[in-house]
């Protein structure tokens, strides 16, 4: 009898134990971050671009995706002069307002993309000879533009790619007929239109020595002239080879140094071998010859596993460096939400199969994605 009872609550602390302890795994189950933006939370925020197709609603997976995963937006073209002022006296918002009413909608963090930039500018300005023209054009442009979005995007890329890779000033139309004081000019209208959208100096391979000691003066110019500048904008379009950690970090340092934010705002990592890294392939030159060429494209189907496990472990290395530098990050912006939109696909040669980002063809997280969401942070 006494033995029964003995067997019997005994059975029942062990009912108890097993049950506790699925609870407890459940929990832990629950605990664990399930996205980037969730992952990421106290770190940085996480974006993506989004093109024309994903902002007009026609492409239903990348949104769903992005819902889930992104907290950030940024346009990839539908912002840029050409699109959204394309002839003098006309601008064409729909796209961007349906842009916005998305980022609205998920109370997402909106990024600007671009207000003055000598690429995707409309025909109609590259005209402008006079600089007090142009100066007018820009002040109409950037105040109907930043104006509308007043209050609902809060950051501005708002000048980008002004550098040329020595760190020297670009020979754009603007710097042509307005000279340098074009910079300070565009950030001062963007700053007037909305106070309080931060607003940033975004270009690319801003991690060579050269082209940093660039924006660290001009950075420093606009703040000796107490003209407002939050940020620095690294675009970030890599490859598995490069740049090195030690030169991205030396940047975040010397940015952050000035008392500005790092963002990360068009990263995407290149599987692909660039013409460039072939004997005698000058960068000017047409890349025609390669399209269609195999061993250009070498994963038209999918990676191999060799290589999704190279961009993992090239991702874990660049998230470990923006993990150890948070302090000085405010978002990590992909070019894209899956593989399949992103431009990379077409450039620098037409019609090939790159796989850059963490989501395949198919919307399925890759190798890369489940070792981020791993990272310790
Ligand atoms: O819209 C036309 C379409 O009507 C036409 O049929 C088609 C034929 O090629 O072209 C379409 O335009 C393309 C446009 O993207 C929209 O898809 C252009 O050819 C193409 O050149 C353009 O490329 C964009 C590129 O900027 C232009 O410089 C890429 O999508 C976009 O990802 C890229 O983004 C830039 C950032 O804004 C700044 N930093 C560098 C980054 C990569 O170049």
């Amino acid at each position: 009898m006494i033995n029964t009872a003995k067997i019997l609550s005994l059975l029942i602390v062990i009912i108890l134990c097993i049950s506790c302890d699925t609870e407890k795994k459940e929990k832990q189950k629950t605990n664990e971050p399930t996205t980037l933006k969730d992952n990421f939370k106290n770190n940085f925020l996480i974006g993506a671009a989004l093109s024309n197709t994903q902002i007009s609603g026609a492409d239903k997976n990348a949104i769903n995706l992005l819902e889930k995963e992104f907290n950030s937006i940024t346009p990839e073209n539908d912002m840029k002069w050409e699109q959204i002022h394309p002839e003098k006296d006309s601008f064409y918002f729909e796209i961007a307002d349906k842009y916005v009413g998305l980022g609205l909608k998920e109370n997402m963090h909106i990024v600007g993309h671009t207000l003055v930039w000598h690429s995707q500018l409309a025909p109609w300005v590259q005209n402008i000879k006079d600089s007090t023209e142009l100066a007018s054009t820009i002040k109409t442009h950037i105040n109907k533009v930043v104006g509308r979005y007043k209050g609902k995007i809060d950051t501005w890329d708002v000048v980008n790619e002004a550098l040329n890779e020595d760190g020297t000033l670009r020979e754009s139309i603007f710097l042509n007929v307005m000279g340098e004081k074009y910079i300070a000019y565009a950030f001062k209208l963007a700053a007037h239109a909305d106070p309080n959208a931060k607003l940033v100096y975004n270009d690319y391979n801003l991690w060579k020595p050269e082209k940093r000691a660039g924006v660290v003066r001009l950075v420093k110019q606009l703040q000796e002239s107490g003209v407002k500048i939050d940020g620095v904008g690294m675009q970030a379009h890599w490859s598995l080879e490069g740049p090195s950690i030690e030169d991205i970090e030396n940047s975040i340092i010397a940015y952050s140094q000035l008392g500005v934010k790092v963002s990360f705002t068009e990263l995407d990592v290149t599987v692909l071998p660039n013409p460039w890294d072939l004997n005698g392939a000058a960068v000017e030159q047409s890349y025609e010859q390669y399209e269609g060429d195999p061993k250009m494209n070498p994963y038209p189907v999918k990676l191999t596993d060799s290589a999704q496990t190279q961009l993992a472990k090239r991702y874990q290395d660049i998230f470990n460096l923006f993990l150890k530098h948070q302090d000085k990050i405010s978002r990590v912006t992909f070019w894209g939400v899956n593989d399949g939109s992103s431009w990379l696909n077409n450039w620098p040669i037409q019609g090939r199969t790159n796989h850059p980002l963490l989501f395949d063809r198919q919307f399925q997280q890759k190798e890369a994605y489940k070792t981020l969401l791993n990272l310790n942070n």
